[in-house]
């Protein structure tokens, strides 16, 4: 079932704001078929508000230092979901844990890039712990997010090698465009399919989601 529909979207960041930079250019390369209805950054100093405003996208920023702030910043991003209504919540590089309540409230809508092969590696410091670990792959995964830390069902991944003389900075430098490419592709399945987070599983126009979606960045599609 093929549907089509122009996403309306809230994208969450924290930082460089390169995943949004992606999602941006690909909208207006008419690659994405969606539009950016807001962004939110927990850091008045993210370099990708500057992405966002250079677009015209409507920025909000919700300090989070201090650990009082929690609550406000939970908030506070409650407050903009609601108001902007997305039809999916992109947290692309958004550093911090959201309150339960706001992961209840945008259940089944809001989705999260993480670089690893999840369940391998959740939290921080991915790169370093999957060198440590010995592992031949690392990759980046787009999920859910439910409550628990980079835990919500898989919807898809990207892979690559590591290489004996990699460090965590070759591989993090190697990951980057492949999660650009893979965090639109994602956006844009949203916008050609009926993805559903039923419970703990996906369906994908009705069908069960056995496996997460691996994207093959050479025909840049999910096999
Ligand atoms: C990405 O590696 C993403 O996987 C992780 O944080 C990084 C954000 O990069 N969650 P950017 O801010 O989009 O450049």
């Amino acid at each position: 079932m093929k549907t089509n529909r122009r996403l309306r979207l809230a994208v969450l960041i924290s930082g460089t704001g390169s995943n949004l930079k992606a999602l941006i250019d690909a909208i207006g390369q008419g690659r994405l078929n969606a539009s950016i209805a807001a962004v939110i950054s927990n850091r008045a100093d993210a370099h990708g508000l500057r992405h966002a405003r250079a677009a015209h996208i409507p920025c909000t920023v919700i300090d989070s230092s201090g650990c009082s702030a929690r609550k406000a910043l939970d908030d506070g991003i409650s407050e903009c979901l609601e108001a902007v209504d997305p039809d999916l919540v992109v947290l692309a590089g958004y550093m911090r844990i959201l309150g339960p309540e706001v992961v209840r409230r945008f259940l089944g809508k809001m989705i999260n890039l993480h670089p690893s092969l999840l369940p391998k590696f959740p939290g921080l410091n991915t790169y370093e712990r999957a060198i440590a670990a010995g592992e031949q792959h690392h990759g980046s995964s787009i999920h859910f997010v439910t409550e628990g830390l980079d835990d919500g069902p898989l919807i898809s991944q990207v892979v690559l090698a590591i290489h004996s003389a990699d460090t965590p900075q070759t591989l993090a430098s190697r990951l980057g465009p492949l999660e650009h490419q893979l965090i639109v592709a994602t956006v844009q399945l949203f916008a050609h399919r009926d993805v559903r987070m039923i419970q703990d599983h996906i369906e994908i126009d009705g069908e069960p989601l056995r496996s997460p979606l691996v994207f093959d960045i050479q025909s840049n599609e999910f096999f």
